[in-house]
Formats: structure tokens, C-alpha cells, sequence
């Protein structure tokens, strides 16, 4: 490996994180031993209440290894609630067959952002990343000002420019092929196909803060490459879903090697934001009629999700993957980590 390591933005070992996975992949067992493997863990703040993230915030600190910390930047603009109804009378079906409950009134929120900030600046953690946007330049700087390098994920070389205008230290460069939500600015823009290393290559051109790429990897090879682009580190999340350590649900995980599904694809349809899962009974019945409108369509569908989740039912549960979903393995995380490095 020639002593490579991913300083100086997240100092660890190896220039390897566990991408935040927000609604149960990521635990700490898994934080836990991407880091003593020698990468570096983020922990997702996303969809916990203000409470609960203050346990795990106090928890890993008290764990020891150095980890980041993941936040959801507010959303701003609501859903017309006549497009509200539509939809939760277009999905009423899908609710219906599970016996799940889908909310009659829209609910948007901000995550507990101001408290989630609080906390961090309360007690801070050596990086803080954002996804879905910028917030306010005075929440980067007080993130900052408690001791945090503060990185923005960004999926465009215009949003690299914005963020670093806003005074972020690093970029996470997501690909389009990444599992999960997509961080875009805008969850409007279509998202087209493209190689993560080409997009780290058009955000290096345009900005010489550090990069982290993400998205699509599915071996050693692509972590090789991703660098050779211009990484300083590079966050993987699909390749941990079926981890030992990892808190995916039984479903997600029987599918995510279950040969009928055949494609991942980018869809709206569960959180009103656009996210790659594995493509689905759900996905291909209301992907195109879905509207917009996030954080009220993840409210909407999440008892319908949490439901099909438990009753092993693959096709109205978000399959979140990225595009090496077929190379995830049931092993140790700290085995996926040490062999991704391999080709460095
Ligand atoms: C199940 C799952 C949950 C995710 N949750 C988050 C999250 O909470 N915050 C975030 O910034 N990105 C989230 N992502 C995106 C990852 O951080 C990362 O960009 C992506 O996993 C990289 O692509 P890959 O899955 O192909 O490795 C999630 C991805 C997955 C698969």
C-alpha cells in the first residue's frame, strides 16, 4: 500500500470511509471496525430525533476512535398538499396489502437540525458532513469555529464552486451511481448516468479543496482509480450493506443477492428525492406518476417501508444500492475495508 493515507482530511490509515447510512445500515459495530481496520467511520445523524442523536453522539465519543458525523440540510419548499393526496391515493393500495398507515396531512421538518448543530458544536467531532444542500454559512463556521472540518457533499462542479464559496474544508463527490439518496442541490435535476471518477475530475478542475469521492464501487480497482481522479479518500456504502456488522434489514439483505433483482435505478417514488435502490415492484409502479417532495413523501411512506421491511416484502421496501451492489459480501467490515485498499 506504500504507507498511503487520507490525511489531511479525515486521518486515518487508509484513505477508506464507511459512508453514512442513514435508517439502520450504519451501527456502531460497524463504525467500530471500519476504524480498526484503519478507515474512517461516519455515523448518519439523518431521520434521528434530536434525542437520539445526542445518545449516539455521547456513545461514540465515549468508543474512542475519531469518527464523522452526517447531517441532512433542510429542505426548503413544501409539497402543494393536493399533489399530497394524489399520491398517498395512488400508493393507498401498496399501504392496504401491508395493513401500514399512511399519514392523511403532509409533514415537513428540518431533521432537528438547529439541535443537531447544537450538539455538534457542544461537542464536536473532527468532521461533520452535509448532504442535500448548503445551510446557512454561520452553521458551517460555528461547526468550524467548535474544531470540525466541515465537508459538503456535492454532485456537480457548480455546487463544488457553491460550497466552497460557502467556506466548507472538503467536498464528498458523489457519482451518480451511488446507493442511496443522491445529494443533489437540486432534487428536480435529472440525474444522468456518469463514471464517479469523470466527476471527480470535473470537480478537480474547478476547486483544490480535498476531495472524497463516492459512488459505484464495487472492488479494489475502482478505489485505485477514484484516487488516480484526484480523491483524497473514498467513502464506500453498498460494499458494507451486507457486512456482518451492519444494521441492514433481513429483506434488504436477502435481496441484495436475490438474482431477480437485475438493476439498481435512480426513482422518487419512496422519499420524493431522488435515491438509487434495487428497481422494484414499488418503483416501477409509481416512479413515474411520483411527485416531488422531500422530506413529506419520506414521511408518508416510511410506516408502508418499515412494514414491508418486517414482513419480507422486497417490493415496497426502498432497496437502497449503488451499482456494485453485486459485489457486497457477507463478511467482516474490516476485511471489505483492508481488501479495498489492496490495489493502492
Ligand atoms: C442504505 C444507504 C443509506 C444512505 N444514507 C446516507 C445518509 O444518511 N447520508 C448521506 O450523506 N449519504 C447516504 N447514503 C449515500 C452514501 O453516503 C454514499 O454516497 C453511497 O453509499 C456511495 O455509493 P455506493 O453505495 O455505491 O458505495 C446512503 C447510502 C445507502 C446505500
Amino acid at each position: 500500500m506504500g504507507g498511503v493515507t487520507a490525511a489531511p482530511l479525515l486521518q486515518s490509515d487508509l484513505p477508506l470511509a464507511a459512508a453514512p447510512m442513514a435508517g439502520g445500515p450504519s451501527t456502531p459495530a460497524l463504525a467500530a471496525a471500519v476504524s480498526a481496520a484503519g478507515g474512517f467511520a461516519f455515523l448518519p445523524a439523518g431521520y434521528l430525533s434530536a434525542e437520539t442523536f445526542a445518545d449516539r453522539l455521547a456513545a461514540a465519543h465515549a468508543a474512542g476512535p475519531s469518527f464523522g458525523v452526517n447531517l441532512f440540510v433542510p429542505q426548503s419548499g413544501e409539497i402543494p398538499p393536493e399533489a399530497y393526496r394524489a399520491y398517498r391515493e395512488a400508493i393507498r393500495p401498496e399501504a392496504d396489502a401491508l395493513g401500514a398507515e399512511l399519514p392523511a396531512e403532509p409533514r415537513h421538518d428540518d431533521d432537528a437540525w438547529r439541535e443537531k448543530v447544537a450538539l455538534l458544536v457542544a461537542h464536536p467531532v473532527p468532521v461533520v458532513s452535509l448532504t442535500f444542500g448548503l445551510p446557512d454559512r454561520a452553521d458551517i463556521a460555528a461547526l468550524q469555529a467548535a474544531g470540525s472540518r466541515v465537508l459538503a457533499t456535492v454532485t456537480t462542479p457548480e455546487e463544488a464552486r457553491a460550497a466552497e464559496d460557502a467556506g466548507v474544508d472538503g467536498l464528498v463527490v458523489q457519482g451518480p451511481a451511488a446507493g442511496g439518496h443522491n445529494g443533489t442541490f437540486d432534487p428536480r435535476r435529472t440525474i444522468t448516468d456518469a463514471a464517479t471518477a469523470d466527476v471527480v475530475r470535473a470537480v478537480a478542475a474547478v476547486t483544490r479543496l480535498p476531495l472524497v469521492a463516492a459512488g459505484g464501487v464495487s472492488g479494489p480497482v475502482d478505489v485505485r482509480d477514484l484516487v488516480a481522479a484526484g480523491a483524497e479518500a473514498v467513502a464506500v456504502g453498498t460494499l458494507l450493506l451486507r457486512a456482518t456488522e451492519a444494521g441492514t434489514t433481513p429483506t434488504h439483505r436477502a435481496a441484495l443477492t436475490d438474482p431477480a433483482f437485475t438493476t439498481t435505478a435512480v426513482t422518487h417514488a419512496f422519499t420524493g428525492r431522488p435515491a438509487r435502490a434495487l428497481r422494484n415492484g414499488f418503483a416501477e409502479r409509481h416512479g413515474a406518476g411520483a411527485p416531488y417532495g422531500y422530506p413529506e413523501l419520506h414521511h408518508l411512506t416510511r410506516d408502508l417501508r418499515r412494514t414491508a421491511a418486517l414482513r419480507g416484502d422486497p417490493h415496497r421496501l426502498h432497496l437502497w444500492a449503488g451499482t456494485g451492489w453485486r459485489s457486497a459480501e457477507e463478511r467482516s467490515a474490516g476485511e471489505i475495508v483492508r481488501e479495498l485498499a489492496a490495489a493502492l
